[in-house]
């Protein structure tokens, strides 16, 4: 059965966007399955650049794309980014939207701008985009689903209920001004029309889907360590981002996902706030910082850089049931001439651990304890095949694999859909699924 799973396995941004692309050009269908419009995926085709936030990647190949139940929509976002697609001439005919999935409300924006104001020092640091209170909303069963949009007196009636609540809280927790009725139902009136040809039970269409035998990608949004229930809380994404939230999701049983491809940069890049041991002092985190093009895609800004942490990986592994794993962006590694690995952490009671810990104070007081591997100090351009790699570009792909006991079967070398190396082929990882 060919069901894929491609999941972050650090704090997100790790390239996915581009491993996706790539197997996407061998999948039928390709399925989001967590997060909004707070995950951002830059894929570069043929030198035109393409910044992606609802759709999965697998439009720009011209495969059925699926956002799950288990995704938040702002639809004016989700609006903007179709059309954009359409005037570059890719067609969205094949994207399908499950009526399931939540709809992010400009209140939902207003509160997360709101409540990251008030925590001050304390802040999480969102993309503030409404996400946390959009699903804080769907479980308080307050929210507001994507199949309300294809009947306009249920939607107005929907607004009015949680507007009484929502300006409440507006106007006396944050200060802000209410939302006004009026405007608003037919603003999102005009969304629905727009979205309602989109809407569909993609749960049946993704079942249907593998029974027919087709090649299915889940496109994990976010990485591991972001996740609700297993990441960095509360320095965390409110959905679940590991590979078990695709069943979740998607509306399919778990024993449907045959493979787990875990991505993870050649060093580590977190954006907000939160622990983050491997975090680089001192200038070679503007190097990497500039050398990598580390800015968020969804709100621009600078990504904290620091080292390639093995005992965070080792818990995407375990989490994840990653089968192989994509490094991205060696290319970035290029110009160090020794490259710190973190092999442990060290604990506050002075005892040395390779797993992850389980408290959060003990990760929030760890040091990473490094192993200093030689680097290669050569450009990684125009290598085509895994042989042509330097040594020491080849020991960090082997260590990494020794170390965790994955194989490593893409390493990307640059931006571009082609810069991507394979111990077997990349013909081959993607119709291995
Ligand atoms: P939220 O998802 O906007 O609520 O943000 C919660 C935390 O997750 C913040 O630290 C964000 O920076 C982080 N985050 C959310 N989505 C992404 C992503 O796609 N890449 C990296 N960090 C993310």
């Amino acid at each position: 059965m060919p069901a894929t799973v491609i999941v972050g396995a650090q704090w997100g941004d790790e390239g996915k966007g581009k491993i996706v692309d790539l197997l996407a050009q061998h999948s039928d269908v390709v399925c989001r399955y967590n997060g909004g419009p707070n995950a951002g995926h830059t894929i570069v085709v043929d030198g035109e650049t393409y910044k992606l936030k609802h759709i999965p990647s697998g439009i720009l190949c011209g495969k059925e794309c699926v956002i799950g139940a288990g995704c938040v929509v702002d639809p004016a976002v989700m609006i903007e980014e179709l059309d954009d697609l359409e005037a570059r001439g890719i067609s969205t005919e094949l994207v399908r939207l499950s009526g399931n999935a939540h709809l992010v409300m400009p209140w939902h924006l207003a509160i997360d701008r709101g409540s990251e104001r008030r925590l001050g020092r304390l802040k999480i640091g969102t993309t503030r985009r409404g996400i946390g209170p959009t699903y804080a909303d769907k479980a308080y069963r307050l929210g507001i689903r994507v199949q309300d949009l294809l009947d306009p007196k249920i939607l107005r009636q929907k607004i009015e209920v949680a507007l009484a609540e929502k300006n409440v809280w507006l106007e006396r927790v944050y200060g802000s001004e209410p939302i006004e009725l009026e405007g608003l139902a037919e603003r999102y009136e005009g969304y629905a029309q727009r979205l309602r040809p989109l809407i569909d039970d993609t749960s049946l269409l993704v079942d249907r889907a593998l029974r027919d035998g087709k090649r299915v990608l889940f496109d994990g949004a976010h990485g591991t360590l972001l996740d609700l229930d297993h990441g960095t809380y509360p320095f965390v994404t409110s959905s679940p981002t590991v590979a078990g939230g695709a069943a979740i999701g998607t509306g399919i049983g778990p024993t449907r996902i045959d493979r787990v491809i875990g991505v993870a940069k050649a060093y580590v890049t977190r954006v907000g706030e939160g622990p983050f041991p491997t975090e680089i002092e001192g200038p070679d985190q503007a190097r990497l910082q500039e050398l990598g093009g580390e800015f968020g895609t969804v709100t621009g800004r600078q990504r904290r850089c620091g080292w390639l942490d093995l005992v965070g990986l080792r818990y995407a592994v375990r989490l994840n049931g990653i089968t192989s794993l994509a490094l991205t962006k060696l290319d970035v590694l290029s110009s160090f001439a020794e490259l710190p690995v973190c092999v442990r952490y060290l604990l506050p009671d002075g005892s040395e651990t390779e797993e992850f810990p389980a408290h959060q104070s003990d990760f929030h007081h760890c040091r990473p304890v490094y192993e200093k591997l030689p680097g290669w100090e050569e450009p990684l351009d125009g290598i085509e095949d895994l042989s042509q790699l330097p040594v020491g570009a080849r020991r960090y792909v082997e260590f990494v694999e020794s170390q965790l006991g994955v194989e490593v079967s893409l390493i990307g070398t640059g931006a571009e859909r082609q810069r991507v190396l394979s111990p077997r082929g990349v013909e081959a990882v993607a119709s291995l699924y």
